[in-house]
């Protein structure tokens, strides 16, 4: 598949490389923001682990995987030559979220704020609008997740049914955007 266009110069959204951008992801995870992302990305304090390049490149070929199997579409996100992030569009249903479902991570701290966020997620309703038959686009995140809740919203995604708190305490909030 093609890089995904946006509408920022000097970002691309790249297709996924297990060997080549393992240990890029593994420096977001090992850095001293690491457990704070995957606090924000929704994992539980006691389900995160010590990083290791085996288990990023286990999670990079498990997306490409994902794709080959039509479940899951990934895109690294490049901005001046960099991997910063990773975005993925779910095709089917996940942890009760309809597909089509947007996901995205900026794991590289210095790169958030900065307008990439957004810019990204114009591209993946971009390509859902373009690729999909989909009336709707569905995520989730984390009630205390105020900067993914405000770029959402501002994205025009309204909350869907009342948030909820899952096994692990964490209350989530599920929401759709019609397109
Ligand atoms: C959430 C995340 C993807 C947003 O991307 P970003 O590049 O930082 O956000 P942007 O700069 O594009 O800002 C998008 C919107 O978010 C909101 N926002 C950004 N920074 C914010 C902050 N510090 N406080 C509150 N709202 C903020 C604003 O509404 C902004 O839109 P606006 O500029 O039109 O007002 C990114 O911060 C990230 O990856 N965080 C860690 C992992 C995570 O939380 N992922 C989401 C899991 S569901």
């Amino acid at each position: 598949m093609k890089p995904l266009p946006t509408s920022l110069t000097d970002l691309a959204l790249i297709k996924p490389n297990p060997l080549q951008h393992a240990p890029i992801t593994l420096s977001w995870f090992m850095s001293n923001n690491g457990k704070e992302t995957l606090l924000l990305m929704g994992n539980a304090e006691h389900e995160i682990e010590t990083p290791t390049l085996e288990n990023e490149i286990q999670i990079l070929e498990e997306f490409v995987e994902l794709e080959v199997n039509n479940a899951q579409i990934t895109w690294m996100i490049e901005f001046d030559k960099r991997v910063i992030g990773v975005a993925w569009i779910e095709l089917t249903e996940n942890h009760n979220v309809l597909p089509p479902s947007v996901h995205l991570m900026i794991g590289d701290k210095k790169y958030r704020g900065r307008g990439i966020g957004k810019t990204v997620m114009q591209s993946l309703i971009r390509y859902i609008k373009d690729y999909t038959d989909a009336r709707v686009i569905y995520s989730r995140h984390l009630k205390s997740n105020v900067v993914v809740a405000n770029m959402n919203h501002s994205l025009g995604f309204i909350n869907d049914k009342a948030a909820y708190v899952d096994k692990n305490e964490l209350e989530w909030q599920n929401i759709k955007l019609p397109i």
